[in-house]
């Protein structure tokens, strides 16, 4: 179902699969709300329709599977312009083709700078939340001329763990590899716990290892895994190994997009993880963290 919305000054549009995120952002920044209607040509090609004319739209798509989404946002960011928006702003929880910032492999195309060139076309501003970076520290480069803010999201993991009862209980806060070390501190901070990180090899899309550092004694301590994305959740799997290796008692994990399907529950749990829990800008039958709020602040600034 969508929204009628004719012409007005500003509005919030969301897609099916994000509408309880959108909704949630739409409620906080006080803006109508209007879901695009998609429809699927057998041959594979997307129908985007959208009824309004607004001057200014913030736009509301986690890049998951991103693909035909690209596509999509393209369709709807083009029509809005051509119906006259002055600016209209990206709101993507997550956002894809982060990873590949360099081309590791000769003939590789570098996806991050490719991505961020077209969206820097569509879009004035892009907000998004724990993007993948590495060796490109501030988002601003990605998206040339434009507005781009990355938000963390730790303190809300971190106060998370805090109302489990985190300090009390002696928890620690597990990373699986030395790059998620700002996030491990962060959320160890925000816990008043401490926090480690151990140290990934990946030798494929879903072969990693990961140890932690020499000598690590889990002591029986509750252990909370925190990672910015599980995708395979080959990495999860992993580092819960190498924590009950280091005598963790009990698992509890966090992923901030939680990207994989629902079946992997059953092996995470398999693993000895207790319970996983995720942000909810992609949703996920796991999301319990709020990140509405935290986005509304930076579409609001
Ligand atoms: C890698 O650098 C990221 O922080 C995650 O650890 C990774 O994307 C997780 O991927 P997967 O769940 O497929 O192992």
């Amino acid at each position: 179902m969508m929204l009628e919305v004719g012409t007005v000054p500003q509005m919030l549009v969301g897609f099916p699969e994000g509408r309880i995120f959108a909704g949630r952002l739409a409620e906080e920044l006080g803006l109508p709300l209007a879901v695009a209607d998609l429809h699927r040509f057998p041959d594979g090609e997307s129908l985007v329709r959208l009824p309004g004319s607004p001057r200014q739209a913030v736009i509301v798509r986690a890049l998951d599977r991103p693909n035909d989404k690209l596509v999509e946002l393209h369709l709807l960011a083009g029509a809005l312009r051509e119906r006259g928006a002055e600016r209209l702003t990206l709101v993507a929880p997550y956002l894809a083709y982060m990873r590949q910032d360099i081309e590791f492999n000769p003939g590789e195309v570098v996806s991050q700078r490719i991505l961020g060139r077209w969206l820097a076309g569509l879009f004035d501003r892009i907000v998004t939340v724990e993007p993948h970076l590495h060796r490109t520290h501030d988002l601003a480069e990605v998206f040339p001329g434009r507005e781009a803010v990355a938000l963390t999201a730790a303190p809300l993991v971190g106060q998370w763990a805090a109302g489990q009862g985190a300090a009390a209980g002696g928890w620690v806060v597990l990373g699986p590899d030395e790059e998620a070390e700002p996030l491990i501190a962060a959320v160890a901070a925000a816990a008043g716990v401490r926090g480690i990180c151990g140290r990934k090899v990946r030798r494929g899309d879903r072969d990693v290892t990961c140890s932690l550092p020499p000598g690590t004694d889990l002591g029986g301590r509750t252990v909370l895994i925190v990672d910015d994305v599980v995708s395979s959740g080959g990495t999860l799997l992993e580092a819960a190994r190498a924590a009950r290796a280091a005598g963790a008692g009990r698992l509890l994990a966090c992923g901030i997009h939680a990207l994989f399907p629902e079946e992997m529950l059953a092996r995470f749990q398999a693993a000895g993880i207790e319970r996983f829990v995720s942000g909810d800008g992609v949703a996920h039958v796991t999301n319990t963290i709020a990140l509405s709020g935290l986005v509304a602040g930076a579409v609001r600034a």
